[in-house]
């Protein structure tokens, strides 16, 4: 493209798009890289820690379906808000202070242009059918990076925090801590509130897990096996599955909701978690097809290979106990003498 088609062309665009007079949409849309850690925008935007951002401008506060708003949010809806460029400009401004007890754990933004200019670039993303094609000059992103950095306050500015020893950052929100909280412990420590059957975990599991991990848990290719092994842990290639070798059904609960299905971890629901899990009984010959796993059975539910696992106990054991303080220097008198060599003892491979 030469230059003056792309000069054209973002003009273009810039007039289309534009939402009032002074906002410019392209220069939002590189604010918008300050939001872009918590928020999507744009075809296909799904929610991260803060809800996707489509369909703002103009539109009632806290409607986004499914997402998990805080109470204060929550409050603003049912007061009616609306999300009119004058409402948005005061809440990026200091959401913390527009919305107290909001997740939105962002100090705002001081300059009433990068305001302006991010609402104008989330008003291209209103009209439901088609986002605002985006015709990016690199040079011009980035001379529109340089200028919000300016108004962007710097660390050596900074007002130092009164809280911890090194006053750094600030106080987790109770909401961070709990989006990090999630183990599941052996004595049903930490498990949340839902459940699930067999049936919907199979359909589940069918959908989301079978292809890794076979139909039956037998493990397609290379990937880990889930069910079967019984009787084969004393074998010389012993068969570790959820049925036949793991201690506990929170370690499966925990694991399932931590870190699978791979590649997506954390998408699954905790009734989705609860169904998977007693799905997994079943396939390992634990549960009937009619069971129904959830946070007030769950305990009932023990795992064949539990007794092989123990606290440690070396501090009480006979051997600790009785054997009086480990030699650690000069424990030999006289010199030391070499009594077997390693490739007598057959440690060491042949090397003829
Ligand atoms: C630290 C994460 C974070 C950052 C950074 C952040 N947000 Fe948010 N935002 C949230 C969360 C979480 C919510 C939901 C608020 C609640 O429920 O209290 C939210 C809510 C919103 C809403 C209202 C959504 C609704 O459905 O009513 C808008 C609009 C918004 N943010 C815009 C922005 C813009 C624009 C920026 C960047 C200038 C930004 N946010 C930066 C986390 C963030
Ligand atoms: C894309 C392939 C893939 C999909 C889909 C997948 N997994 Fe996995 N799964 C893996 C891999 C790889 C590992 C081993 C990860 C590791 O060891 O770090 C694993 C490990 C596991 C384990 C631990 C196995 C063991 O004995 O160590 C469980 C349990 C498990 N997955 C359950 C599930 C469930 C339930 C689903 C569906 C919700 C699922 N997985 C979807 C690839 C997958």
């Amino acid at each position: 493209m030469s230059d003056n088609k792309l000069v054209v062309g973002v003009f273009a665009i810039v007039l289309c798009i534009s939402h009032n007079a002074f906002a410019d949409a392209e220069k939002g849309r590189a604010v918008f890289a300050q939001c872009a850690g918590c928020h999507m925008v744009g075809e296909g935007a799904q929610a991260r820690f803060g809800p996707a951002l489509n369909n703002m401008v103009g539109q009632p506060a806290a409607g986004v379906a499914g997402y998990d708003y805080s109470q204060a949010f929550k409050q603003l809806s049912k007061d009616g808000l609306v999300w009119s460029d004058a409402e948005l400009d005061a809440f990026l401004k200091a959401p913390m202070q527009y919305a107290s007890g909001t997740k939105m754990a962002y100090p705002g933004l001081s300059a009433e242009e990068d305001r302006k200019n991010v609402i104008a670039y989330l008003a291209t993303f209103t009209a439901t059918d088609q986002p605002a094609e985006q015709v990016v000059d690199r040079k011009e992103t980035e001379n529109t990076i340089e200028q919000s950095n300016q108004s962007r306050p710097l660390a050596r500015d900074a007002i130092l925090p009164e809280h911890g020893v090194l006053h750094l950052g600030r106080i987790a929100l109770p909401e961070e801590i709990a989006a990090w909280d999630i183990d599941v412990r052996p004595d049903g420590m930490g498990l949340p509130e839902g459940s699930g059957s067999v049936e919907t975990g199979g359909e589940l599991y069918d959908a989301q897990c079978a292809v890794c991990h076979g139909v039956f848990g037998e493990g397609e290719g290379r990937w880990p096996i889930l069910a079967g092994g019984h009787d084969t842990l004393e074998d010389e290639r012993p068969e570790k599955t959820i049925g036949s070798y793991w201690p506990y059904l929170s370690t499966v609960y925990d694991y399932v909701h931590r870190a699978m299905p791979f590649g997506n971890a954390r998408s699954l629901s905790h009734d989705d978690v609860y169904a998977i899990t007693a799905y997994l009984l079943y396939l390992n010959d634990i549960v009937d097809e009619d069971f129904q796993l959830s946070r007030s059975n769950f305990l009932s539910v023990r795992l064949p290979n539990e007794d092989n696992f123990y606290f440690d106990d070396r501090e009480n054991e006979e051997n600790y106990v009785l054997s009086a303080e480990p030699c650690m220097t000069d424990c030999i008198e006289g010199q030391a003498r070499v009594t077997r060599r390693a490739r007598v003892l057959d440690v060491t491979p042949d090397g003829d």
